[in-house]
């Protein structure tokens, strides 16, 4: 439990992993509040040898809730890398799970590979395949913003019924082009993002 683990570049200090909680408490434009420096400077203090950030939104219509935080705009950096920096300080790995909700998305801009909602949720808008071209450049702006924040380690969330899942399940992706149908072609957003 207590020793070292090495991942590639990375040296986590012990095994304890904090995995990507969203907490709900940031401002409405998706900026670090004391709250996170408090929450997640005491899991340092508590020496976690790997801490994971909430599922932080790319793009702002891909919020899971109005307090998810946001890494969508340059401006988010500063912020986050007073977190890596935090962490840092007291001894834990930092790292950052970058996500898009789709169609389970906060607010009204749902977007999804098909127009077929969740139940209980709003009709998304299926992306054209420009569209998605769009998307996957907000992933890779995400992942650079997190790369300047200072952060060691990047999860990409493509899990709980997301925009990522929501290609790979063809529950939700009724598309005929080349991210619909076969499973290389539901998987090919996914691809394109790593
Ligand atoms: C309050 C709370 C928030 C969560 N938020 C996220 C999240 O932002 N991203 C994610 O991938 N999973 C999220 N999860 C799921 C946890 O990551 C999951 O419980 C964790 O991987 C531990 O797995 P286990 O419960 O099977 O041990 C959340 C769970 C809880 C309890």
């Amino acid at each position: 439990m207590f020793a070292p683990f090495k991942l590639k570049s990375v040296t986590i200090p012990n095994r304890i992993v904090m995995p990507a909680m969203c907490m709900y408490s940031a401002t409405e434009d998706g900026f670090v509040t004391n709250w996170h420096k408090v929450h997640y400077g005491s899991r340092a203090v508590g020496g976690v040898g790997l801490i994971i950030l909430e599922a932080t939104a790319v793009e702002k219509r891909g919020r899971l809730s109005n307090h998810c935080l946001g890494i969508w705009d340059d401006q988010h950096i500063e912020g986050l890398s007073e977190l890596v920096e935090l962490g840092r300080t007291h001894g834990s790995v930092m790292g950052i799970q970058i996500a898009h909700g789709g169609r389970k998305a906060w607010g009204d801009e749902l977007v999804a590979p098909s127009g077929v909602p969740f139940p209980d949720m709003g009709t998304p808008h299926a992306l054209t395949t420009k569209e998605i071209q769009d998307v996957v450049e907000s992933w890779r702006q995400g992942a650079r913003r997190a790369h300047e924040a200072g952060f060691d380690v990047l999860q990409i969330h493509g899990a709980h019924g997301y925009l990522i899942h929501e290609f790979l399940s063809p529950l939700s992706n009724k598309r005929t082009d080349e991210y619909g149908g076969s499973l290389e072609n539901r998987m090919r957003f996914l691809l394109e993002i790593i």
